[in-house]
């Protein structure tokens, strides 16, 4: 009896030991959505909602000052920001609430700084303690780290379309194309960066995480077992593998499971996992990155009528009202755009592809007609959301992370449910 009573003790442990539960939902909150035109404007108090689903908030993006290195926020006013998103912590105590330096910018040109930071000791010194010092300054629960280094180039790998141009590219872009000839170095002065990073907020009980953004080469820049010692989580934000920016002629699925035909694996969540596991780093400390948002394009009278992918197109898709980046569309701008009972007539309305395999992603589309622009949209919705998160629990990872809780439909005006995305993320991991 009693030797029985150990075993079911023993096996109580030792299973939950062994079954390493994917839990993290990590929300990123981009700040910018606080200060947008009045009429799309977020309120603070529009995120509450999410912090049933997110265990982790982080909060982007501080930047880097060009002359002296040091981790600054975007503007001297974000200061009350902080404050007002760290005093959340009063109501949701469990929630962790970190704050990201670097992100996604645009501009290539303030690009140099972060290698003229990694090349200097000295300036390597002064970006660790400031940052240190905001995370004290404003009681954040960590730092996450989203270096930004220099994108690679654009690739083009399939069908007919697609070999033409990048026949094209190849031929005039070969000489800017751009390689990085201190790349090693740079690897070891990124790991040596957080190493010093680590160290200093060790009396901090801070933690540590870094995101690894899009189009970076991860064998360049990264090295898994370096950064593994030191680092609590990493972040894979797994999106953007194609985007009207990067690829204007040509529409394609933007952040599919697997690659879809005999396209690239590099180019799909799933290489992109693989790469970090295969490479050593622990499952148990990766998070899946899941945009919320959807990329989309022009078609053109040349795009072919069935708009299937890789598909021909014009450039970036027209901007919503809410986000106002062309090419860029939040969910709830999506989701008014796919069929409903409300548009089913309207010129607008796309046609809906749902993807039963569950590997791509869905897509919407519509041909030009009279007034009517053509559109290709590669989308997220709550159904491929439940599928990534899905995979992250086959595999075992650390859980699961939202790019970002602006552009999911905070409002609830897809289905009555506010952030339907990063809901339906965190039911998945709760399903059994
Ligand atoms: C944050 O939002 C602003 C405004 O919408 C946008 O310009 C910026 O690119 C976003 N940043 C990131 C890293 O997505
Ligand atoms: C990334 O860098 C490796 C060398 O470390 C190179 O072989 C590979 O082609 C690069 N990948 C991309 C997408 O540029």
């Amino acid at each position: 009896m009693q030797s029985f009573a150990r075993f079911l003790l023993l096996s109580a442990c030792c299973w939950s030991a062994a079954l390493a539960a994917t839990t993290k939902v990590v929300c990123y909150f981009n700040t910018s959505a606080l200060k947008r035109p009045e009429s799309s404007r977020m309120l603070l108090s529009q995120i509450e909602p999410s912090f049933s689903y997110c265990t982790h908030l982080v909060v982007g993006y501080a930047t880097i000052n060009t002359e002296t290195y040091k981790a600054v926020p975007p503007s001297e006013d974000e200061h009350t920001t902080y404050t007002n998103i760290v005093a959340l912590k009063r109501r949701f105590p469990s929630l962790k609430i970190l704050l990201s330096i670097g992100g996604g910018a645009a501009d290539t040109d303030t690009r140099e700084k972060y290698f003229e930071l990694l090349e200097s000791d000295e300036h390597r010194t002064t970006f660790v303690s400031s940052a240190k010092s905001l995370l004290k300054q404003h009681g954040f629960d960590g730092i996450d780290i989203a270096w930004e280094f220099p994108k690679n180039k654009a690739k083009k790998d399939r069908g007919t379309f697609g070999s033409i141009w990048h026949g094209i590219k190849k031929a005039v872009g070969a000489a800017h194309s751009h390689t990085d000839e201190k790349a090693d170095e740079h690897k070891s002065q990124f790991s040596a960066l957080i190493r010093e990073l680590r160290t200093s907020l060790r009396n901090e009980n801070a933690l540590l995480t870094l995101s690894v953004i899009p189009y970076i080469n991860q064998s360049l820049y990264y090295d898994p077992t370096a950064l593994n010692q030191q680092i609590d989580e990493l972040h894979v934000l797994a999106f953007d593998y194609r985007n009207p920016e990067r690829d204007p002629k040509e529409a394609d699925y933007p952040a599919p499971l697997y690659p879809a035909g005999q396209r690239d694996s590099d180019l799909s969540v799933d290489g992109n996992i693989r790469w970090f596991l295969e490479n050593s780093f622990p499952a148990s400390k990766l998070v899946l990155g899941i945009p919320t948002f959807a990329r989309t394009w022009k078609l053109t009278e040349d795009s072919k009528v069935s708009g299937a992918p890789p598909i021909e197109t014009d450039g970036p898709g027209d901007q919503d009202a809410i986000v106002q980046t062309p090419g860029l569309l939040a969910y709830q701008s999506v989701c008014t755009l796919l069929p409903n009972p409300s548009n089913k007539d309207k010129p607008t309305t796309l046609r809906r592809v749902n993807d039963p395999s569950n590997r791509l992603g869905s897509y919407g589309f519509r041909l030009p007609s009279g007034d009517v622009n053509g559109l290709w949209v590669g989308f997220e919705d709550p159904d491929v959301a439940a599928y990534k998160a899905q995979y992250a629990k086959t595999k075992s990872l650390a859980g699961i992370a939202f790019s970002d809780l602006s552009l999911d439909d905070y409002n609830g005006i897809c289905t009555g449910e506010k952030f339907p995305i990063v809901r339906a993320g965190k039911l998945k991991l709760r399903s059994p």
